[in-house]
C-alpha cells in the first residue's frame, strides 16, 4: 500500500507547493568541479579559477541530487498511467510551482518551459499581438535585442534616469500594443536596470514590460508581482542548473492567443479535420517531450538558492566583486567597461580592457598560464559594447575589438580573484 500514498500523495504535494515555508539560512551549498584541476603551461596542473559564471555556472550539488534522484524513475510525462510516468509527471509540474514562486508570480501567471532564456523571449516574440512595437535599448543581449518583428531601438542611456525618460518618451509616441523590453542586470557590466521605474512607465502608456532576468535572478531575487512586471524569461544554465532549461512566466493571454510555438503532441486537444489547441499557454507551447529533468534540476536550484537566503549571497558576492575590481582598478592600462560609472550597483560581472593587449590575448594567457577562465569578445552585445569601447577608447573602428569579462557566483573564492588581478598585473608589466 505504500505504492498508493505516495502515487496519491505526490500530485497533492505539488498542488501545495506554494504554501510550504521554505527553511532559510542554509549554509552556501557547495559546486561541483570546485577541485578540477587544468593543465597549464609547462604541463603543470593547478586549481581551475572559474571567472566565466555569466555564460554558465557550474552545477550546484543539491542541483546535481535532485537530478540523481529523480533518475530511476525517470519516464514519460503527461501521457503515461504507469506509476514511474505519473511520478515524473508531478516532479514536473511541481517545478513549475516552485519556479513560480521563486520569481513571485501572480497565480495566474503562465510558466512555461522553455530551452532558455533565448528561446522564451522568441516564445513571446511569436505571441504577440498582431502590430505589436517592441522598445527596447541597444544595451541588450543579443536575445532580447532580436526577436521583434517591429521595434524601436533606443540608444544606450546616459544615466538611469534617462533610461525611464527614453522609455517614457519612445512608448509615448507608438499606437497600438507595446512592449518594452529591458535587461534586470547587464551581462556586460553587471550593472542593474532601474526595472520598477520602467514597468511603471510602461504600464501609464498602457504598455507591456519583459525582463530579461538572466543575469540577474543567479545574483538577486526578484519578485515579479511586487515590480508589476508582466513577463520575466531566465536560462537554467546560468542558475547553477546546467541541464537545458530555460523558463518564460508571465501573463497568459498574449500567450493563450499566440501561435502553438511548436506544432506535436501535447500541445493539441484533439485532431480530426479541424485541430483544436490548447488554450492554456503551458501545454500550448511545450509540443513534444519536454526537457523534465532541465525543469526539475532549475526548480532545484530555485530551492538551493531560497534556502540559502539571499542576504549571505549578495554579502560574500558583494566582498569578492569589490575585491575584484578594486584590484584591477589597480592596474595601469587597465579600463573597466561601465555605463553608469564606478559606483552604480552591479552583479557579479567585470568586464574590462588591457592596453596593448587584445581581450583574446589576455583570456589566453589567463588560461594558458594560470588557469583562470573568463570570456572575451562582444558577450553576444554587439552594440553596446562597441559603444563602451568607442567611449573608452575613443573609437571603435576595428571590428575585432571586444573586452574580457570576469564573472563569479557560487563557489568563487577570494583566491580566483586573487589569482586573475595579479595575472592581468604579471601580464602588463612584462
Ligand atoms: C542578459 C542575457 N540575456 C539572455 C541571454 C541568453 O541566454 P541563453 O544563451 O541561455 O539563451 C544571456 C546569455 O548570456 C544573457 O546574459
Amino acid at each position: 500500500m505504500s505504492t498508493l500514498t505516495i502515487f496519491s500523495s505526490v500530485p497533492a504535494r505539488a498542488a501545495e507547493a506554494e504554501a510550504v515555508p521554505v527553511a532559510t539560512s542554509r549554509p552556501i551549498p557547495a559546486v561541483l568541479g570546485a577541485d578540477l584541476e587544468v593543465p597549464v603551461k609547462g604541463g603543470r596542473l593547478v586549481g581551475y579559477a572559474n571567472l566565466d559564471y555569466a555564460a554558465s555556472a557550474p552545477c550546484l550539488e543539491p542541483v546535481s541530487a535532485a537530478v540523481t534522484a529523480a533518475l530511476p524513475a525517470y519516464s514519460s510525462v503527461h501521457r503515461g498511467a504507469g506509476y514511474a510516468s505519473q511520478l515524473t509527471t508531478a516532479r514536473y509540474e511541481q517545478a513549475r510551482h516552485t519556479v513560480r514562486a521563486f520569481v513571485g508570480a501572480r497565480p495566474d501567471d503562465a510558466v512555461i518551459f522553455t530551452r532558455n532564456t533565448t528561446d522564451a523571449t522568441n516564445l513571446l516574440a511569436r505571441c504577440l499581438p498582431a502590430g505589436t512595437t517592441t522598445v527596447v535599448f541597444d544595451t541588450e543581449h543579443h536575445a532580447s535585442l532580436l526577436p521583434w518583428q517591429k521595434s524601436v531601438r533606443l540608444a544606450p542611456p546616459a544615466f538611469p534616469g534617462e533610461a525611464v525618460r527614453a522609455a517614457d518618451a519612445a512608448l509615448a509616441g507608438i499606437d497600438g500594443p507595446k512592449l518594452l523590453v529591458v535587461t534586470a542586470a547587464s551581462n556586460v557590466t553587471g550593472e542593474l536596470w532601474p526595472i520598477a521605474a520602467l514597468a511603471h512607465v510602461a504600464h501609464r502608456h498602457g504598455a507591456r514590460i519583459l525582463v530579461d532576468a538572466a543575469q540577474l535572478v543567479p545574483h538577486r531575487r526578484l519578485n515579479l508581482t511586487a515590480l508589476d512586471l508582466d513577463y520575466v524569461a531566465f536560462s537554467g544554465h546560468k542558475l547553477y542548473a546546467p541541464f537545458g532549461a530555460g523558463v518564460l512566466v508571465g501573463r497568459r493571454d498574449w500567450l493563450a492567443d499566440g501561435e502553438p510555438y511548436l506544432k506535436g503532441g501535447g500541445a493539441v486537444r484533439s485532431v480530426g479535420d479541424d485541430t483544436e489547441w490548447h488554450d492554456d499557454p503551458e501545454p500550448r507551447h511545450e509540443a513534444g517531450t519536454p526537457n523534465v529533468l532541465g525543469a526539475i534540476a532549475l526548480a532545484a536550484a530555485c530551492d538551493a538558492l531560497t534556502a540559502t537566503g539571499w542576504t549571505a549571497l549578495v554579502r560574500e558576492e558583494e566582498r569578492l566583486i569589490a575585491r575584484l575590481r578594486s584590484g584591477l582598478a589597480s592596474i595601469e592600462g587597465v579600463r573597466e567597461l561601465s555605463l553608469w560609472g564606478d559606483d552604480h550597483p552591479r552583479v557579479g560581472i567585470v568586464s574590462f580592457t588591457v592596453a596593448g593587449y587584445s581581450a583574446r590575448e589576455v583570456a589566453e594567457t589567463l588560461s594558458g598560464e594560470y588557469g583562470i577562465g573568463v570570456r572575451d569578445g562582444k558577450f553576444c552585445a554587439h552594440p553596446f559594447v562597441r559603444h563602451l569601447l568607442g567611449e573608452a577608447d575613443g573609437g571603435c573602428e576595428d571590428g575585432t575589438a571586444s573586452a574580457v569579462r570576469a564573472s563569479i557566483g557560487i563557489g568563487s573564492t577570494q583566491e580566483h580573484v586573487d589569482r586573475l588581478v595579479e595575472a592581468v598585473r604579471d601580464l602588463v608589466n612584462r
